[in-house]
């Protein structure tokens, strides 16, 4: 049996559009159930419309500052869907605590960084400001603190002089929409363990050998 999916989206939903395409393989171990916006313009709401799912949208401004009164209508849609997973792709709205907890091993998220360096805004400017070689992506699972959680995959990339917060995003975001589906073919598949805070994928084997950035250095 497929896992059922939502994922939660603000905007674009490029990392959205990477997940509903590999849930079109039959051999995929997830379906996407629906996605949920928090933002009535979201464009990822088109996309995922043409491509079939079920869209619903959710507007956190109609809720103020009641969070509980969202989340409340959140997992009714949840429910309603019987959404045994989320995925959380460009979701900009934070969750609480209590909400997060009820999904502890369930939700995950995906973040433009090398977790634990860069969680919050602008990470890929902070990549730049830190003077870091490489930079990446990680998925995780979401706990109450912002962009921390037990990591199921990372994907690298080098850091160029001459990039830009612009440059490095883009670059960044091909990595993501290459992880964020393999980490939920993972999850879903039953292939990782939690271990307190740790994620285990006994499995798991790196793909590729190593990233060496700036390189190679020639001989002076
Ligand atoms: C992605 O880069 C994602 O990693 C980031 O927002 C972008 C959404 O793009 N998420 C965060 O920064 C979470 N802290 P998308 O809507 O095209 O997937």
């Amino acid at each position: 049996m497929k896992r059922r999916v939502a994922i939660l989206i603000s905007g674009r939903g490029s990392n959205m559009a990477a997940l509903i395409d590999a849930a079109k393989l039959s051999d995929f171990p997830a379906e996407i159930a629906m996605v949920i916006s928090n933002q009535p313009d979201a464009p990822g709401l088109v996309t995922a419309s043409q491509s079939g799912v079920p869209t619903l949208t959710i507007e956190s401004k109609r809720f103020g500052k009641d969070r509980a009164a969202f989340e409340a209508a959140l997992q009714t849609a949840l429910d309603q869907h019987k959404v045994e997973l989320i995925c959380l792709a460009g979701f900009m709205r934070l969750l609480t605590a209590e909400f997060v907890q009820r999904w502890y091993g369930r939700m995950l998220n995906i973040h433009p960084s090398l977790l634990p360096s860069f969680p919050g805004l602008e990470p890929q400017a902070q990549a730049l400001r830190a003077g870091v070689k490489i930079s990446g992506a990680t998925v995780h699972f979401v706990i109450p603190e912002t962009d921390a959680g037990p990591i199921v995959m990372q994907g690298a990339v080098p850091v160029a002089d001459d990039d830009t917060p612009e440059t490095l995003a883009a670059r960044i975001l091909a990595v993501e929409h290459r992880i964020y589906p393999d980490a939920l073919r993972l999850v879903a598949g039953g292939g990782v363990r939690l271990e307190g805070d740790l994620c285990k994928a006994p499995a798991n084997v790196a793909r590729e050998d190593v990233l060496i950035a700036p390189g190679p250095v020639s001989p002076l």
